[in-house]
């Protein structure tokens, strides 16, 4: 491998280049990344019908002792419905309550994760027309034991009244419930029941080792919040921003009828943008062009689309004092947002004549394919619109549930996408997160449940990258690439921690044989060269190429670090068969 460090061969990589890809598809932001615990708070999951669908919320007593249904009497305009429990028993007389009393529980996202000594901040509105003794516990899945538990003893609640706890668990269980219980014979009334760990990151919503995942990819940009999940099958399902903001219990939540489940939009508009800040990335927000999976609005009807996407800009990066801007401002964020980059609709770009300042580009195939794309962009043209990689994954058999043959495989289009970057300006990896319990695709970068997760290989894969956003490419070139299994590139790029200037080579051996290679560093210049004090090598690799990560072996194909003994400017590496090495 020839490596040609001098200054005349090199070109700056876009500082936007490699970002991620957030996607409300397998519960990765409900029940996932956003840390609200209760599902289906707002009792809404049905849509605006009567009765609504109450699931997950499960009933505690028989129709003896209690009878739940729903009704529209919510004091809130945008989600009318509530849940109401007749209690029919009591501590006395002829129907006695069971121990504990009856009610209804809250399993969570597949199971709350109760840690013992962290807190939980439960936010609940309640009404009755008698005075109420409801208590309130977190529990063990089948109700046994208690985590936390309190008292909610009012005497006059006889309109809606806001209610606010601070439980704070005595246990640990990965799989609890929230349980509303009482054995005082009565009508209540519930609505909007909440319940968030008060350690998110920031305070800002977000669950804490997930969005770490995150961070750890220094990640230039977002794209949010879909996908499909912007369009929708039919437009009355698809996510449209104004009914996301606000206080959250005002939202009217949807239902997401691609990926086919509920979503609160406690994680709305405000969220991904505050979420991008956090990352120190870039947004890109996707917006709804009109255009859902199987209707569209006809381009006649098409302006109040237009005027929204203009009113979520200005929501996004208006003056606090403006319309939108000011109820930016109110939610906690005066500042703007640096919001600059949108995308007008998802896979569409077939359909416009009009040129935009970049074009989408969407790749899932066998790893073959991916891998041999990273020629793609080579005659793409370096003037006029660059591309936005913004979905691009190895599918299929050749990708399982996330082997290191699909991270391969997107490795190597990766590099392709370096070298080629005088005309691509972004890309990301699809989808980021699947919650185990609620796959809708295949293969994903992050698994979780409600207290595990792990990366897949194609999570490390993109660690390899993470440095290149705003280095500087290096020429290098192949002398020799039998059956053109290697692919290469080389960077350079400076640590803001300790003002280094670092070399990195990258080199997929997509082959089944183990290859010595020998790497020349030409126009290093004699100072550089004297200051080439050590070389670390980073494998990732594995037995069998269809190797993945689990729960049980979260580690198994990851990024394995070793010092390089001999360092010079003429120096040979061994790369094992089917690796990822830099
Ligand atoms: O990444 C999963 C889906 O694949 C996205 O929602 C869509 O844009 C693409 O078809």
């Amino acid at each position: 491998l020839l490596v040609n460090a001098s200054e005349a061969s090199a070109r700056k990589i876009p500082d936007t280049l490699f970002g991620i890809f957030f996607e409300e598809i397998n519960h990765a932001g409900a029940g996932g990344l956003w840390a609200e615990l209760v599902n289906n708070r707002g009792f809404e999951a049905g849509g605006p019908n009567v009765p609504s669908n109450i699931d997950p919320w499960s009933i505690i007593g028989d129709e003896s002792k209690v009878i739940v249904s729903t009704d529209r009497s919510s004091c809130f305009d945008r989600n009318k419905i509530a849940v109401q429990v007749q209690v029919l028993c009591d501590h006395t007389g002829a129907n006695i309550c069971p121990d504990g009393g009856v009610g209804i529980y809250n399993p969570g996202f597949w199971g709350m994760n109760i840690e013992q000594g962290k807190s939980y901040k439960l936010v609940l509105y309640v009404r009755s027309q008698e005075s109420i003794n409801v208590s309130v516990a977190l529990t063990g899945s089948n109700g046994s034991q208690k985590l936390a538990a309190a008292n909610i003893v009012a005497a006059d609640v006889s309109s809606w009244t806001k209610v606010e706890i601070l439980l704070e668990a005595t246990g640990t269980d990965p799989n609890s419930r929230l349980e509303l219980r009482s054995s005082k014979k009565g009508v209540i009334w519930f609505d909007q029941v909440s319940l968030m760990p008060t350690d998110t990151y920031k305070g800002h919503g977000f669950r804490k080792d997930l969005f770490g995942m995150l961070k750890d990819l220094k990640p230039a940009f977002i794209r949010f919040p879909g996908g499909c999940f912007v369009e929708g099958d039919w437009l009355r399902n698809a996510f449209r921003w104004k009914e996301t903001i606000g206080q959250w219990e005002e939202r009217p939540g949807h239902f997401g009828d691609v990926w086919n489940y509920w979503t609160d939009d406690g994680l709305g508009h405000f969220e991904f943008l505050q979420l991008a800040e956090d990352l120190d990335s870039l947004p890109v927000w996707v917006f709804n062009n009109g255009v859902s999976h199987h209707d569209q609005v006809d381009t006649s009807s098409i302006l109040p689309f237009v005027q929204e996407i203009l009113d979520g800009l200005e929501f996004a990066r208006g003056d606090p004092t403006s319309a939108w801007g000011s109820i930016r401002a109110k939610m906690g964020h005066p500042e703007p947002f640096d919001l600059r980059y949108v995308a007008i609709g998802n896979e569409d770009c077939g359909k416009t004549k009009y040129r935009a300042d970049l074009y989408d580009f969407h790749i899932y195939s066998s790893a073959s394919s991916v891998f041999s794309n990273a020629r793609h962009f080579d005659s793409a043209p370096r003037r006029g619109p660059k591309a936005f990689v913004s979905e691009y994954a190895v599918t299929g058999n050749d990708a399982g549930k996330g082997s290191l043959l699909a991270a391969l495989g997107e490795a190597g289009f990766l590099i392709g996408v370096e070298k080629n970057s005088e005309a691509i300006e972004m890309a990301s990896y699809a989808p980021l997160f699947v919650n185990d319990n609620d796959r809708r695709w295949n293969p994903d970068a992050i698994v979780f449940t409600s207290s595990q997760m792990y990366g897949t290989p194609s999570y490390w894969m993109q660690h390899f990258f993470k440095e290149s956003n705003g280095a500087t490419l290096l020429s290098s070139s192949l002398q020799a690439n039998p059956s053109n299994s290697l692919i290469a590139s080389a960077i350079t790029w400076r640590n803001s921690l300790d003002n280094n200037d670092y070399l990195r080579i990258k080199v997929v051996n997509f082959g089944t044989t183990a290859v010595n290679i020998k790497i020349s560093l030409t126009g290093l210049g004699q100072n550089s060269l004297e200051t080439l004090f050590g070389a670390v090598m980073t494998e990732l690799t594995s037995n069998n190429v269809m190797d993945e990560n689990s729960f049980k072996e979260p580690n198994k194909v990851i990024p394995v670090k070793a010092l390089i003994e001999k360092v010079s400017d003429n120096m040979e590496v061994v790369l094992a068969p089917r690796s990822l090495n830099s």
